[in-house]
């Protein structure tokens, strides 16, 4: 493996996409985009909408990620931390694809009925979000979609596609899911300008001490003291609160 491979590799490593897949036929895309965005060395943890699993099924998610897959609002992993809230704490990028009518809808007036929408309204700040529609070409045309993306972008979440061509329904035009690599790649560039070495050092010293202090937090302490790290050289600085 050469250097830059590894390199790469060991950059990615500490950044956490937030795949949620919505119930649309281009659904099938997202095990390939899963496996894209795995094999480039993000960790991502995949979210599917009660409507995605009409079209697919977690396993080949979980397969390809290496990492549970969130199916349900209330099947809670094993902390105490409710499982939308430690991956909207968490998240760098949330990037939902498919995206349906229905979800850019419910993203866009703060809905939160289900694991994905509740991710989305907690996301921390400083979390990127991407989102890549596919919809009948009426429902993507639709004025009220056209707000509703309207309304995204100018909390800045940013848009991929959709593109023209054949679409399942039957009829040719807008709605597309865009081509998956590219979906991939730009989601690797916005979690590569959001980063640098600094940022990832400390991090992953921060997740490692975090998970050591959640161990050492079912002992002798019950409540793990807040920790700060502080980096001179880099300017960074991060607080954990056990
Ligand atoms: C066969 C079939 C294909 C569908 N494909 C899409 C699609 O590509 N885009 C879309 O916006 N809705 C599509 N829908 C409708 C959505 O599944 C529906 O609006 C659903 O409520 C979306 O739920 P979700 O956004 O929570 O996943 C499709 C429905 C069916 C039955």
């Amino acid at each position: 493996m050469s250097f830059s491979a590894l390199r790469s590799i060991i950059r990615n490593m500490s950044k956490q996409i937030v795949l949620g897949v919505t119930g649309s036929i281009a659904d099938y895309k997202a095990v390939d985009l899963a496996s894209q965005l795995t094999k480039a060395g993000w960790v991502v943890d995949v979210v599917l909408t009660a409507d995605a699993q009409q079209f697919i099924t977690p396993l080949a998610f979980k397969t390809l990620t290496r990492r549970p897959v969130v199916t349900d609002l209330y099947a809670e992993d094993e902390g105490w931390k409710p499982t939308h809230i430690r991956l909207a704490d968490e998240a760098d990028l949330l990037l939902i694809a498919p995206a349906t009518a229905n979800n850019l809808a419910k993203l866009a007036s703060g809905l939160a009925n289900d694991a994905l929408t509740c991710i989305a309204l907690a996301l921390n700040p400083n979390a990127k979000v991407l989102i890549a529609p596919a919809m009948n070409g009426k429902m993507w045309l639709h004025p009220a979609t056209q707000a509703n993306v309207k309304v995204l972008e100018g909390r800045g979440a940013e848009f991929i596609g959709p593109e023209e061509g054949m679409l399942s329904c039957g009829y040719e035009g807008i709605g597309r899911l865009w081509n998956v690599e590219q979906i991939a790649e730009k989601a690797s560039d916005l979690l590569l300008a959001a980063s640098d070495w600094c940022d990832e050092i400390v991090r992953t010293i921060g997740r490692l001490f975090s998970s050591a202090l959640a161990t050492i937090g079912t002992g002798r302490w019950s409540t793990p003291p807040a920790v700060f790290f502080s980096v001179a050289a880099c300017g960074t600085q991060l607080w954990f609160a056990g």
